[in-house]
């Protein structure tokens, strides 16, 4: 007798840990940010112009929207900078805030996370060697071998449902690394974002963006985890204020030279 009570307090208390770890599992977003005085953003500072590596700081355009939001919050920016498919689970698991990364909007994400209004509009670039005569526009990409950023909306583009046949898919860790395996002839084509293209376009003379994209155009939001409304409201008055204000404009400027609004 004694010990059956033994046994179920025991099953009692094993329990009712579980009901607290679960319980206080649960991220409160905004409680620790006042806490601890700072915001946490997640990207991977391999982006330009939306967030690059300038000696040991990280600019660009998602920083600068970001540090706009903290700012709002009246707390400090904190950048974390990681491979593009650690981030959703930096953010599920509570590592980083939001996610700030030229993020595109898609279906697959929205399940995953709640993302902010949209804030620009891209597509998804084809490059090729200056030479190459055989990839004119997205037909040609059939029964290539393409490099694309692993996690990326690019990569996935050949991956399941792809509206590609025949295609081998090589993943990098950013984009400048699928540029340099296209000059090094190991891959026919790179799919990535189109101003990032350009960025890379810049500071490599051999390559060459074709008019055609790749699919149809996306947009950018930020992500945050799933039910932070207050922190996504916040997210959506700064994107909202500098919208209005110009600012956010005065932004793409500043990185793009060649930005005329969207
Ligand atoms: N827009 C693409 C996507 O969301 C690529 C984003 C890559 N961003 C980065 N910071 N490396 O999948």
């Amino acid at each position: 007798m004694k010990n059956r009570y033994k046994i179920i307090f025991v099953i009692l208390a094993v329990l009712l840990t579980a009901a607290l770890t679960v319980g206080c599992s649960k991220i409160n977003t905004m409680e620790r940010i006042k806490k601890n005085g700072q915001v946490i953003m997640g990207t991977n500072a391999a982006f330009p112009p939306f967030e690059m590596r300038q000696g040991n700081e990280i600019v660009g355009i998602d920083a600068e929207i970001a540090k706009a939001v903290a700012d709002k919050l009246g707390v400090e920016l904190k950048i974390e900078d990681m491979d593009f498919n650690a981030l959703l689970s930096a953010l599920k698991s509570g590592k980083v805030d939001f996610i700030a990364a030229g993020y595109t909007v898609s279906p697959e994400r929205e399940e995953e996370v709640d993302f902010s209004d949209k804030y620009f509009k891209a597509v998804q670039a084809i490059i090729v060697l200056k030479d190459n005569t055989s990839i004119k526009s997205r037909q040609d990409l059939n029964g290539k071998v393409i490099g694309a950023q692993e996690g990326t909306t690019g990569a996935e583009l050949f991956r399941e449902n792809s509206p590609y046949k025949n295609v081998t898919l090589k993943t990098y860790n950013n984009g400048a690394n699928a540029v340099l395996d296209l000059k090094n002839g190991r891959v026919d084509a790179v799919v990535l974002d189109n101003y990032t293209s350009m960025a890379l376009a810049e500071l490599n003379p051999e390559i060459k963006i074709l008019d055609d994209p790749a699919t149809d155009p996306e947009e950018y939001a930020i992500a945050v985890r799933k039910g932070d409304k207050e922190l996504l409201q916040t997210i959506n008055d700064t994107l909202k204020e500098l919208k209005d204000s110009g600012k956010l404009d005065e932004i793409f400027k500043k990185y793009i030279p060649e930005y005329k609004a969207q």
